[in-house]
């Protein structure tokens, strides 16, 4: 080797390696296209079981094209030359052109058949960048122009050493989010040859029931609201209140005219399995032009809600819900007035609502006279992480009810903040006071959220979102130093007979956070037990047996845990057991860092789902499934079956 050269005398002509400098910037992108190439051919080693599984013909193109890439790398090293260039930019700029076509019009084959788009992940954008930044390497090596600095012979190494280190970062982001891709197919409990199960299509209502029917319908479609791009049930947001009977049968079938599948979950009330409205576990997702019928016994007296439980985050984001109020069986509740109050957000998620308005409700009652308010939290916490805390100004009131289900001797309250996770449901009751009305103001609980995550996402203002009756209202200062309302303190105690059970079985439920990938993204994973979603082992019960389930949190955010097809009883909050009204919930908030006991009576067989119910959270892992033994699931979830249960 001789000493590096400051004037380039290059010629044109010149395409020999002969030349020192020539060589050496040679050398430097050599390397950096053999590093690129053999990064590519990894992430597609990584990437093959998975497309295997998917298709046939994918498994065995990316065994081709990994070996082909592997190959061309050590080629470049060992026997560089302007053919294996030209080959390697052809290859190359293939991947990418076969990508690209792939993922927007489809290629006329493929895991869902000819012309279908698939879907963008990061091990396929990090694979396809690399074979660019090859293909480019290959350009220049094979353009070669006259006018080129010469380097001093320890360049070759120290370009090519951050080559290298860039190229196994990306390399290891991309197999690792390949392994820890959206599966392609997860049955939360199969079947299994000579083993005689049930399938949850057969847990359907009870042959024998007889209450009157009540029939609905609700179309899901498309619409514009206030400026934004909405799903709706029947043209609104929320959709249309469903009030029926305790007792009735009620029959609600589900039309699709959305471009998009979807279903209906009956949250909080007890359903058979096959009608839980999840897709992947209890049905496959309403595909666009199906429609599909539900059908279960409103056993509950109580406040619930409705809403999709396919791609859930996002179609109830879309504005994909509405309540389920289920009156008492002797007719109506003994209040004067009783009404909703669903807190929820604009389609697309900008601002608070309150049964589809921005600008407050105004409800009529005179002085004297009894309200109910059945309080719904359908808002999803803001990255704060707090729950909403509704707090009601200008009359002493009663918590009544907690998820439907009524308190022990509930006593009057003055002003307190009643904390509501998503998905959770308080009735309140008070008496008008003689002049004045009374309001319902909205606040939010802190969570722990990161110095950066605060920065970013202010507390939404207070809002006054109810006015109840007419007149003067009391002024609102900072309400954030009112009292917290307990249920672990409030009411009275009676029996409840599943807090005091013999308990089968106590099983921990451990909820943390790790960064990571998931779903072939990089999350901030949501475990329970140390995994995320689909990989999370059931808790596997048996019919009659009470269960009781020890859920720690470790996070600094409030997880609201919702259990489907059963109600649990309250325990105990930090080890301290609750003292006053037994209380029955679907949904148990879970505040940072603290724990809590709860028990529930397994007498609804099915495969159900427990989730936190911040989807966020459940799409970034935190879910998993109750599985009774013997029963199983034709469904399942993941990109082959298109069935999202998150
Ligand atoms: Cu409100 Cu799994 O649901
Ligand atoms: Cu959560």
């Amino acid at each position: 080797m001789m000493a590096h050269q400051t004037t380039p005398v290059a010629t044109q002509a010149d395409t020999s390696l002969q030349r020192p400098w020539k060589a050496r910037w040679s050398q430097i992108a050599v390397n950096a296209a053999a590093v690129f190439t053999l990064s590519a051919a990894i992430i597609h080693f990584f990437v093959v079981p998975e497309h295997f599984q998917e298709y046939l013909l994918y498994g065995l193109f990316f065994i081709a094209a990994g070996i082909a890439q592997a190959g061309l790398a050590l080629a470049l090293v060992i026997v560089p030359s302007r053919r294996l260039y030209i080959a390697g930019l052809a290859g190359s700029l293939g991947m990418v052109a076969l990508w690209m076509i792939s993922r927007t019009v489809g290629l006329p084959f493929g895991p869902n058949g000819a012309w279908r788009p698939e879907m963008v992940g990061m091990p396929d954008i990090i694979a396809s960048l690399l074979e660019l930044v090859a293909a480019l390497f290959f350009l220049r090596l094979i353009v070669r122009r006259s006018q080129q600095r010469a380097f001093p012979p320890g360049r070759v190494v120290l370009a090519t050493v951050p080559l290298v280190l860039l190229a196994t970062l990306l390399t290891y982001l991309g197999a690792d989010a390949g392994s820890h891709d959206m599966p392609v197919a997860f049955n939360a409990a199969p079947a299994v040859a000579g083993h005689p199960s049930t399938s949850v299509t057969q847990l359907t209502e009870a042959a024998d029931a007889h209450g009157p029917i009540k029939t609905f319908t609700l179309a899901a479609q498309a619409a514009r609201i206030g400026g934004h791009e909405a799903w709706t049930y029947n043209g609104t947001v929320p959709g249309p209140e469903l009030r029926v009977t305790q007792g009735d049968r009620v029959r609600v079938t589900l039309v699709n005219h959305l471009p998009v599948s979807t279903t209906i979950h009956w949250h909080g009330i007890r359903v058979p399995n096959a009608d839980d409205g999840v897709a992947g576990i209890t049905q496959n997702a309403v595909a666009p032009g199906a429609s599909y019928t539900y059908s279960f016994v409103a056993e509950d007296a109580g406040t619930y809600w409705y809403h999709s439980h396919q791609d859930t985050m996002n179609q109830i984001d879309q504005g994909l819900y509405g309540t389920l109020i289920v009156e008492p069986s002797g007719g109506h509740v003994p209040e004067a007035h009783d009404y909703t109050v669903l807190l929820h957000t604009t389609p697309g998620g900008s601002s608070i609502a309150v049964n589809g308005s921005t600008t407050g409700l105004h409800l009529a009652a005179r002085p004297g006279e009894e309200v109910r308010l059945r309080l719904i939290n359908a808002v999803p916490p803001s990255m704060n992480g707090g729950p909403e805390a509704p707090v009601l100004l200008g009359a002493p009131y009663r918590v009544v009810a907690l998820d439907g289900h009524d308190l022990n001797q509930p006593q009057m309250l003055g002003p307190e903040r009643l904390p509501l996770g998503i998905g959770q449901r308080a009735d309140v009751v008070f008496t008008m006071p003689a002049s004045g009305a009374v309001r319902l103001v909205d606040t939010e609980l802190q969570g722990q959220p990161s110095p950066i995550e605060r920065f970013f996402t202010p507390p939404l203002p207070l809002k006054d979102v109810v006015t109840i009756g007419d007149g003067p209202v009391a002024a609102t200062n900072d309400l954030s130093h009112l009292p917290i309302f307990d249920l672990t303190h409030y009411g009275v105690p009676t029996t409840d007979p599943v807090a005091t059970a013999q308990f089968a079985a106590t099983y921990p439920v451990v909820l943390a956070t790790t960064p990571g990938f998931h779903d072939g993204r990089i999350e901030l994973v949501h475990t329970i037990n140390g995994q995320a979603s689909p990989n999370v082992p059931p808790i596997t019960v048996r019919e009659g047996q009470v269960v009781r389930l020890h859920i720690v949190n470790e996070t600094g955010e409030y997880h609201p845990m919702h259990l489907h097809g059963h109600i649990f009883s309250v325990l105990a909050r930090n080890g301290q057991p609750i003292v006053g009204s037994p209380i029955h919930l679907d949904s148990i908030l879970v505040g940072p860092h603290s724990t809590w006991d709860v028990a529930f009576l397994a007498d609804n067989p099915g495969i159900w789902m427990f989730h936190c119910h911040v989807l966020l959270h459940a799409s970034f892992g935190m879910s998993m499934t109750v599985n009774y033994v013997g029963i199983t699931t034709p469904f399942e979830m993941g990109s082959r079956s298109g069935n999202v249960p998150e």
